[in-house]
């Protein structure tokens, strides 16, 4: 698990230098740590390289085109918007769905469990039951492999930081 996110982050890495003219999205800094991306990814998808559209949703973070217009419809290699298949080039790219979903995070941040505070926890709900209805339950197996992923984490970084 903690493996994926770290491939996870490689990927980020290595797409983010090699299509450094991924079009600049603006909005200020982004919601969502990497950690936390790389988290909500494996719950949705496994992380899988090479995932593409299936149904409504594409990509590694499954998104779909309405997800993607919210996001502020975020392109590959400066694609206009409205071009037909800018939505499937953005959301099958790590990078470009990456920026879709810190998009989306920036118009729908919100304390879906109510404890006082928005992070990775709220973004991982609202990721999947969407910017209007994030309160509530959420998939058995969706929380439980998320838990998992941030658990691990936060084992490697306390064992990082015990010497
Ligand atoms: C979008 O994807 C199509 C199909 O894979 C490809 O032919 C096209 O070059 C892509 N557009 C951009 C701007 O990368």
């Amino acid at each position: 698990m903690a493996s994926a996110v770290i491939k996870f982050s490689a990927i980020l890495f290595f797409v983010a230098v090699c299509a450094a003219d991924v079009s600049e999205f603006a909005g200020g800094p982004p919601p969502v740590t990497e950690v936390c991306l790389g988290c909500i990814c494996q719950a949705t998808s496994g992380c899988k390289k090479g995932l593409t559209c299936e149904g409504d949703a594409c990509g590694l973070f499954r998104i779909t085109w309405a997800y993607w217009a919210d996001a502020g419809k975020p392109t590959i290699r400066g694609q206009s918007p409205d071009d037909p298949d800018a939505y499937p080039n953005c959301t099958n790219d790590p990078y470009c769905a990456a920026l879709a979903v810190q998009g989306y995070m920036r118009k729908f941040a919100q304390d879906c469990n109510g404890d006082g505070q928005i992070d990775c926890y709220d973004y991982m709900a609202i990721h999947k039951k969407g910017g209007y209805g994030c309160v509530g339950e959420l998939p058995f197996n969706y929380v439980n492999v998320f838990n998992q992923c941030v658990g691990r984490r936060r084992q490697i970084r306390r064992l990082t930081h015990s010497n």
